[in-house]
């Protein structure tokens, strides 16, 4: 593969999808990984044959560490990595006591152990060329982690945490780090036997996007050298007003608190 190339985790759906879509207009090589081999296959010919770019298939299940080390085998073997897109994830929601254990340390795994091994493997690649983009996927929960899942909203939160802490080292470089952070995305996301009691219906549609939009945002912010980065003003608006709330909330902790001493 001589041309540019990215890799995109969990790129069957969704917002992994698109950023496959975008890429390969762009005329980047693209190496898809994901569970759904079908999929992938069928996406792989589709960008090959309409962008003429060359695309390669790895089929792992990100939950498991003996295909994270597939997956960064994979990428040692490179000669040249110019994307690495950290997005392959799930929902949960559920108590962390007495939520799915299994579930849970999936979620960890594909969040957590699986991006940090790739970045891991991926900058001495890209340090030899010093230059290239590293997307993690986190989302608005990883801002805001007095909401949600506590496990969906720690493994995003240590996303973005490792994107800004990797930038600040990588500072003299050419290689861009980049929290991505989104709101309400239509993707397959919600669709899971986890989230079977999320109604789509019951969010107002204006805060809404699209997989494409988001990552056409993302790939434009990160360029910019956007480190964090939430897309949509809406999106942003409502981040505000959460930290008012969090605000409140810490205020009248403080007064009861007072009020009790007094
Ligand atoms: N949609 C939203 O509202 C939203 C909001 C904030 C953040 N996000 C984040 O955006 C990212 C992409 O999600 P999406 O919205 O595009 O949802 P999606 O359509 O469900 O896509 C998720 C992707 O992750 C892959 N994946 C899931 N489990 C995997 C595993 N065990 N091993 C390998 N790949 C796996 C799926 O592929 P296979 O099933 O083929 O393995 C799929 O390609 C996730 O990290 C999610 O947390 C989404």
């Amino acid at each position: 593969m001589s041309k540019k190339t990215a890799l995109i985790t969990g790129s069957s759906s969704g917002i992994g999808k698109s950023f496959a879509e975008i890429l390969a207009k762009e005329g980047y090589n693209l190496i898809l990984v994901a569970r759904r081999k079908q999929k992938l296959d069928e996406l792989a010919k589709t960008l090959a044959d309409r962008f003429s770019i060359e695309s390669k298939v790895v089929v792992a299940d990100l939950s498991k560490i003996e295909q994270i080390k597939t997956v960064e085998e994979t990428i040692k073997s490179l000669d040249r990595l110019d994307i690495l897109v950290n997005n392959a994830g799930f929902g949960l929601s559920s108590s962390f006591a007495e939520g799915n254990y299994e579930r849970q340390l999936d979620m960890v795994n594909i969040h957590v152990v699986a991006s940090y091994l790739f970045c891991r493997v991926a900058i001495p690649i890209m340090l030899r060329e010093n230059e290239g983009l590293i997307i993690n996927v986190s989302s608005m929960s990883g801002l805001m982690t007095k909401f949600g899942d506590v496990t969906y909203t720690t493994t995003k939160a240590f996303l973005i945490t490792l994107s800004e802490s990797l930038q600040e080292e990588l500072r003299d470089t050419k290689i861009k780090i980049h929290a991505l952070c989104p709101g309400m995305t239509y993707s397959e996301f919600h669709d899971t036997k986890e989230l079977e009691k999320f109604d789509r219906s019951n969010v107002p549609k204006r805060l809404w996007m699209s997989s494409k939009e988001v990552a056409t945002k993302s790939l434009k912010a990160a360029r910019k050298g956007k480190v964090v980065y939430v897309p949509g003003f809406l999106n942003r608006l409502s981040l505000f007003f959460s930290k008012m709330v969090l605000v409140r909330r810490i205020s009248q902790w403080f007064i009861s608190r007072n009020e009790k001493k007094e």
